[in-house]
């Protein structure tokens, strides 16, 4: 594999008025020297809370914005201060969706398509077919006549993408696209950006700040916090073992965790033997738990949590009820401690009565998501 786009301590500082008193003009770093590179062929997730860079840096990738220091490479060429006829070409091989869809209301869908090949200069003759087919691609063929404000969100981030996808760019950047989405147009949308990813071979660079889209399609995750990169690495690696702090919030909010202290009380009030959470992963997947309590004569059985696939991979936290001598739990754990976290959930104070007709459910282990 090889980069098709690679930063070089690359920042971007903004003007920013200061206050009246002074006068004086200050800079917002929204990008923070980032070495960044974006293998060929993959889907990169960008993440971060509001404010944290990530629009600036995608705005870096297609020389939107400039750098104010640093290097930004694209399929090999510095960008960085090319001339703007050069600029155009660059941006040219790269598409890009937005959380609003950006189209052109006076436009029917197919006028909103054909837009991005009349300004690379197609011939009249060839835009009508290629349109016809990215219509087809994203499912909306059936739409071609109608304006977009006849469409739903999702129709309309297609033509959105179809529109990105109009000059064939080998790298697809999108913004939040599925942020003004519903949980279901989201998952259609994301399907189909993998599609877009897998059949044309197009790079897709996502920014998002929900965990569950990077979890769906992302082969690689890019943390960024204050303009800076905190942590990057495969979609896996970043869930199952998340370095900063940061990342580990936002890796909570997509992966089931170990039950807070109420709950904890409500489980002990109902299940009388030990509650243990145990890290299910590739190194600890439920077959070798289950056979490890067995080993021992362990008796156990799942009262709280869930795994879910990432990367066709098991990821998750089982809290379990054991119930056996304390010698046999004791040995159990210590193998498994071995391999992955263990837990022991001791509660640390009574339930409120009126907690316990909320039990939760037992989540079964192959519950998944
Ligand atoms: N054109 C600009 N002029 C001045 N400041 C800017 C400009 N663009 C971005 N900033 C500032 O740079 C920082 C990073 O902004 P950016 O839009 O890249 O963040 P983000 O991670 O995309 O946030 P969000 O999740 O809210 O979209 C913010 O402090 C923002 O106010
Ligand atoms: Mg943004």
């Amino acid at each position: 594999m090889s980069a098709i786009v690679s930063l070089r301590g690359v920042s971007k500082l903004f003007p920013v008025q200061g206050s009246k008193r002074t006068q004086r003009t200050e800079a917002v770093r929204a990008v923070d020297d980032v070495t960044l590179d974006i293998e060929e062929g993959t889907v990169v997730g960008i993440v971060g809370y509001s404010g944290a860079g990530k629009s600036t840096l995608v705005r870096l990738l297609n020389g939107l914005e400039r750098p104010t220091e640093g290097q930004v490479f694209v399929k090999g060429q510095d960008i960085s201060s090319l001339p703007e006829g050069e600029l155009r070409k660059v941006r040219a091989g790269i598409g890009m969706i937005f959380q609003q869809f950006n189209l052109l209301k006076s436009r029917t869908v197919s006028g909103n398509v054909a837009y991005p090949l009349k300004v690379a200069g197609w011939p009249k003759d060839k835009i009508k077919p290629r349109v016809d087919e990215l219509l087809e691609f994203v499912g909306i063929a059936d739409k071609a006549g109608s304006y977009p404000r006849r469409l739903s969100g999702g129709q309309q981030q297609r033509v959105g993408i179809a529109r990105a996808l109009a000059n064939a760019p080998d790298i697809l950047l999108a913004d939040e696209a599925t942020s003004a989405l519903d949980p279901e147009t989201t998952r259609d949308v994301l399907r189909l950006l993998r599609r877009i990813n897998k059949e044309l071979g197009t790079t897709v660079v996502v920014i998002t700040h929900e965990m569950h889209v990077v979890r769906e399609i992302c082969d690689t995750v890019v943390m960024m916090e204050s303009g800076r990169v905190v942590e990057a690495g495969p979609t896996y690696s970043v869930f199952a073992d998340p370095q900063s702090d940061s990342t580990q919030r936002f890796v909570s909010t997509a992966v089931h965790g170990t039950p807070e202290p109420d709950t904890v009380s409500r489980l002990s009030a109902a299940h009388p033997g030990l509650l243990v959470s145990i890290g299910i992963s590739e190194t600890a997947p439920t077959p070798l738990v289950a056979a490890t309590f067995e080993r021992h004569g362990v008796g156990s059985s799942v009262v709280f949590g869930g795994v879910t696939e990432i990367q066709n991979k098991i990821l998750g936290t089982l809290t379990y009820e054991l119930t056996g001598s304390a010698a046999a739990i004791d040995a159990a754990l210590a193998d498994l401690g071995d391999v992955t976290a263990v837990e022991r959930q001791i509660p640390t104070a009574a339930p409120a009565e009126s907690a316990l007709p909320h039990l939760p459910a037992p989540v079964p282990a192959n519950a998944g998501e």
